[in-house]
């Protein structure tokens, strides 16, 4: 496995690049004014609004939004991966590229796999000898063949089974989950006289358990706690042993809710589902599951829990959702779950059934938001359309820019009967997505950091005509950390351009926020914002100082006092010292 490319190679490489000639190859473009123009290559238009800027290396549409670097570009257009289009310019450059070398699993690590592994290895000896254990996965219909692919295994009855057979100290069973310590401080076995399903990363690496009971008793299933190696939002159960049974793509992938639903349709000769692992689908989940698979089938129970497991599983989906991608929905009978299905009807029927009665993404999100917004068979005023269209908005800006989000806009404004401009997320969606960078300060327009950030990021040079002094506030101000972050980057390398400064951040919570930031600066922009860059940097640069002056000030008062018990005279005498402030 090849290690990481390294962040200073990235950047050098966007030093030599012209984002300029990589579109040509595409795209021809045209110089307008200081920019290159073009109809944009990601929606259909008559006239250019995709703009290539040569000096900040970055392209934007006005028409549709899409933004980005050169590698954005060849990513978007080209569909190529991060890694391919790197390579890609780097070959064009001339330059090969070098990798980090791969991070050394750590030592307690590499223990805690071995432990797990011990314990797995355990677990299936045990189950060997226990009649009982096994007579119970025959009576769930397990083969012996089935039961060896997924390793399932059983955990004696016993308080010290587990750690007296293996080899690996009583800390690293605790802190992989195995072992629990009770309140006096004695330790047992966590997993007592359950059938055991290990649970494995991608790899192959044991990682953590679940545990079923094989009578009524309480929980049902115990699961390994999150550890050092388990995250549960990370991991899917099942995935390993489904690539493991393909050896090239699997086709679609059906994700179900228990470890016995993958178990019994593996069982059944459906080798293509994973498990959530008792947690809502999360982003990385599907993220994973579309590194396997174009199409993604989630399969819930038709009640209420199975409706909202599905309403947050959609929600993690939209974000990845584009042409040639799949997710859809589809809701069992009550009581059913997958594995009682193909018991009782077997593989074609519920196969048959997903083809037949699961939904696509954009069709359930339909169905319960038009629910939501009172739209029923035959109702359906004005008033409840326009409900629906506020409600489908926030979800639909989820979806990457494109064909397939250009396909579902186009559904909605046939069920609304009228436009729906959904072209960038609102205000609100942008703040949520940006987190830890600035907010907009709606009472005034731009907050003081998000204007210097975006004046910053479309001349970078400007960062070292300020006088330093300036820059001296503390980071208590939103986003003024980041803010001074590339300050840093600039003051380190004078030359770096615009796309220089946002690739570094493409891993990493402000990637979004700074790519709008920038192309912010693309937009029409008024003469005196072209001509004075300086001038507002500035200004801005000053403003966040007074901030911070006072948030410090309110904050140093507070300490000695909460406002609620100052006196008259001292609250006069805070707002005193916090009007002196504004003059300075
Ligand atoms: P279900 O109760 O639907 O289990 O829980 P199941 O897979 O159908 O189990 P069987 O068929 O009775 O053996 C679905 C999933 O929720 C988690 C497990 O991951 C389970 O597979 N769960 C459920 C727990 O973690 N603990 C529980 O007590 C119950
Ligand atoms: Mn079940």
């Amino acid at each position: 496995m090849a290690g990481r490319i390294p962040q200073s190679f990235i950047d050098d490489l966007l030093s030599r690049v012209d984002v300029v000639e990589v579109i040509e190859r595409y795209v021809p473009l045209k110089k307008t004014g200081a920019n290159f123009k073009a109809c944009c290559p990601f929606h259909g238009e008559k006239t250019p609004s995709f703009t290539v800027s040569q000096t900040k290396q970055f392209y934007h549409c006005f028409g549709c939004g899409v933004h980005g670097t050169a590698i954005s570009f060849l990513m978007e257009f080209d569909h190529m991966h991060f890694v391919d289009a790197v390579e890609y310019l780097a070959d064009r450059a001339g330059l090969t590229v070098p990798r980090d070398a791969i991070p050394e699993v750590s030592q307690t690590q590499k223990s805690l796999y071995d432990a797990l592994h011990q314990s797995s290895v355990f677990f299936q000896q045990q189950l060997r000898s226990t009649t009982e254990a096994v007579d119970y996965l025959k009576r769930r219909g397990i083969s012996g063949e089935t039961a060896k692919t997924f390793q399932l295994g059983f955990a004696p009855a016993a308080w010290h089974a587990l750690s007296a057979a293996i080899d690996a100290s009583e800390s690293l069973l605790i802190t992989g989950g195995m072992l629990v310590r009770n309140d006096s401080g004695k330790t047992h076995d966590r997993f007592r006289n359950r059938v055991m399903f290990p649970i494995r990363d991608r790899r192959g690496r044991e990682i953590g358990f679940g545990g079923r009971v094989m009578d009524k008793g309480e929980p049902k299933y115990l699961n390994s706690p999150e550890t050092p190696l388990f995250q549960k939002g990370r991991e899917l159960y099942g995935l390993y042993e489904l690539r493991r049974s393909h050896r090239s793509s699997p086709g679609r992938i059906i994700v179900v809710e228990g470890y016995m639903d993958v178990i019994a349709l593996a069982q059944a000769d459906i080798p293509n589902s994973v498990a959530t692992l008792g947690t809502a689908t999360s982003k990385e989940q599907i993220t994973l599951l579309f590194r396997e698979t174009e199409e993604i089938v989630f399969c819930f129970d038709g009640d209420n829990a199975g409706k909202k497991a599905a309403r947050r599983a959609l929600e993690s989906a939209l974000g990845s959702l584009k042409s040639g991608r799949d997710a859809r929905f589809m809701f069992l009978p009550d009581g059913e779950d997958p594995d009682s299905i193909v018991s009782k009807h077997g593989r074609d029927y519920f196969l048959n059934a997903i083809d037949t009665e699961s939904m696509e993404a954009s069709a359930f999100m339909f169905r319960e938001l038009e629910s939501e917004a009172g739209i029923g068979p035959g109702t359906a005023g004005a008033g409840q359309r326009a409900r629906l269209a506020e409600l489908c908005r926030p979800l639909i800006e989820q979806i990457p820019a494109g064909v397939y989000r250009d396909l579902v806009v186009g559904q909605l404004e046939e069920k609304v009967g009228a436009t729906v401009s959904i072209e960038e997320p609102t205000e609100k969606q942008r703040r949520q997505r940006a987190s830890p960078a600035p907010r907009k300060n709606t009472a005034n327009g731009q907050s003081p950091v998000r204007r210097a950030l975006a004046v910053l990021l479309n001349n970078p040079s400007i960062a070292l005509d300020v006088d330093p002094e300036l820059y001296e506030f503390s980071d208590n101000v939103r986003g003024a950390e980041l803010l001074m972050h590339i300050v840093g980057m600039i003051e380190l390398n004078p030359e770096i351009s615009t796309s220089r400064i946002i690739e570094q951040f493409r891993d990493k919570p402000e990637w979004q926020a700074l790519n709008r930031l920038a192309q912010e600066g693309l937009e029409e922009a008024t003469d005196a914002e072209l001509e004075a860059p300086l001038s507002i940097f500035e200004h801005a640069i000053r403003q966040i100082n007074q901030e911070s002056s006072k948030l410090k000030l309110k904050n140093d008062y507070a300490m000695e006092k909460p406002p609620s018990q100052m006196s008259a005279s001292e609250k006069e005498e805070l707002r005193k010292r916090l009007d002196a402030l504004k003059n300075k």
